[in-house]
């Protein structure tokens, strides 16, 4: 925090991405083009969903504690038996290629040096080997659009176990592309140009499969192989709970499923198992007119938070939203967009002062509120006032 003060205010050397949430949206725009902008802005439907993950934060208001001793402040967390810097995780998002040319590769790099865990995305313009390398010591979970051919899941998890992923992250939302109005008019086409295909396109088993059906190399045919890919990762139809059976019998890590909204299916998630939940509902860019992510977190806490790990994400831009969610129970949260923003602006750069501005944010607001530890941070520093605003 006083770096970015010091390298801001008193030193007169701004940094190259805003410290405002408000403004880095806009930042982003004049920086990156109109299509890969609307892509990482963009929701789905009439944004519905989008509006209600802020407007949920909006409805509950911290109530902050004075006199109080901030020695031994702290920030850092325990998941799934392994100490983190913080509560920040850096969301798993697609295609960071079409943003900036420091893509996956350049962001792990990114999250090793601040500390953040670096979930790496099914659809990333990287493969798991490259990112590993990147990420170097850096903790690393993997995120998993399941595939429907097993054959091709299995290889997907061993090259991830092998490179060094430790959670793997399952996400169940987006089986299917949601109705994505400034999407279809303008961004889907380099998905079927390969790109955010590369994890597929380096996957052996993949490979010999399209070849054989194909008749050709995926060189040979980039369209045809990008339609499969995409079919086996985004248009595959729902999986079904019986079939966690498959994943678990392959993966030996913690198992979390990202997507979960209803009450009901976090129980479920209990009941196959599974060491945790992302209530999360994608950022916006699913289904649209779904309930507000922050709006269902404490009642999926009260109902499993006690025996597996509840995470969040969706509308997170301030310290003050990541106070919020913790208070209501979540043990970590993850963050998408504004690291995009910043990874768009100056690339490893941007994303770095994102970060950074962001747990120096917390931190601050941390004490402001008289909060020292996560763990103090719970239900009596917080309260729902229906007149938001
Ligand atoms: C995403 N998200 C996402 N999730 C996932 O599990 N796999 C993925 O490949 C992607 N890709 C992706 C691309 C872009 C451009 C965005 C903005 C988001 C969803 C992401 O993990 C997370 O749930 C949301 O971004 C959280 O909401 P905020 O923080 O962006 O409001």
């Amino acid at each position: 925090q006083s770096e970015i003060y010091g390298k801001g205010a008193l030193m007169g050397i701004l940094p190259s991405v805003t410290t405002d949430p408000r403004l880095l949206e806009e930042q982003a725009r004049k920086a990156l083009g109109e299509r890969s902008f609307n892509y990482v802005a963009g929701g789905a439907g009439e944004k519905a969903t989008m509006d209600s993950n802020r407007l949920a934060f909006r409805q509950w208001k911290l109530i902050p504690r004075m006199l109080r001793s901030m020695d031994g402040q702290d920030v850092s967390v325990e998941l799934f038996g392994q100490k983190y810097d913080s509560p920040l995780i850096m969301a798993p998002v697609g295609v960071q290629g079409i943003f900036h040319e420091d893509k996956e590769t350049g962001l792990a790099q990114v999250c090793e040096e601040v500390g953040v865990p670096y979930i790496m995305s099914t659809a990333a313009t990287s493969t798991i080997e490259e990112v590993a390398t990147a990420s170097g010591d850096g903790k690393r979970w993997y995120q998993l659009y399941w595939p429907q051919d097993n054959d091709i899941t299995l290889s997907l998890l061993k090259r991830a176990k092998a490179s060094g992923f430790s959670v793997l992250v399952v996400t169940l939302d987006t089986w299917s592309l949601a109705w994505r109005p400034a999407d279809l008019d303008n961004a889907y086409v380099p998905f079927l140009k390969g790109v955010g295909c590369q994890v597929g396109f380096s996957d052996p088993v993949f490979r010999e499969k399209f070849e054989k059906e194909a008749g050709c190399t995926i060189e040979e045919d980039i369209v045809g192989a990008s339609r499969a890919w995409l079919g086996q990762v985004a248009a595959s139809g729902p999986h079904t709970w019986e079939e966690l059976a498959f994943l678990w019998k392959h993966w030996d890590g913690p198992i979390v499923l990202k997507g979960i909204q209803h009450v009901e299916d976090a129980k479920m998630a209990l009941k196959y198992g599974c060491n945790g939940v992302v209530v999360s509902n994608h950022g916006g860019r699913q289904l649209d007119g779904a309930i507000g992510s922050l709006d269902v977190l404490p009642e999926i806490v009260d109902a499993v938070g006690d025996q597996m790990t509840v995470l969040f994400d969706s509308g997170v831009r301030t310290g003050v939203d990541i106070i919020k969610a913790l208070a209501l129970g979540a043990k970590a949260v993850l963050v998408g967009r504004p690291v995009i923003y910043g990874l768009g602006i100056d690339g490893r750069n941007g994303a770095k002062q994102v970060f950074k501005g962001l747990l120096a944010d917390l931190w601050q607001s941390m004490g402001l509120a008289g909060i020292r530890t996560v763990a103090e941070c719970d239900r009596t520093v917080i309260r729902r006032v229906q007149h938001a605003g």
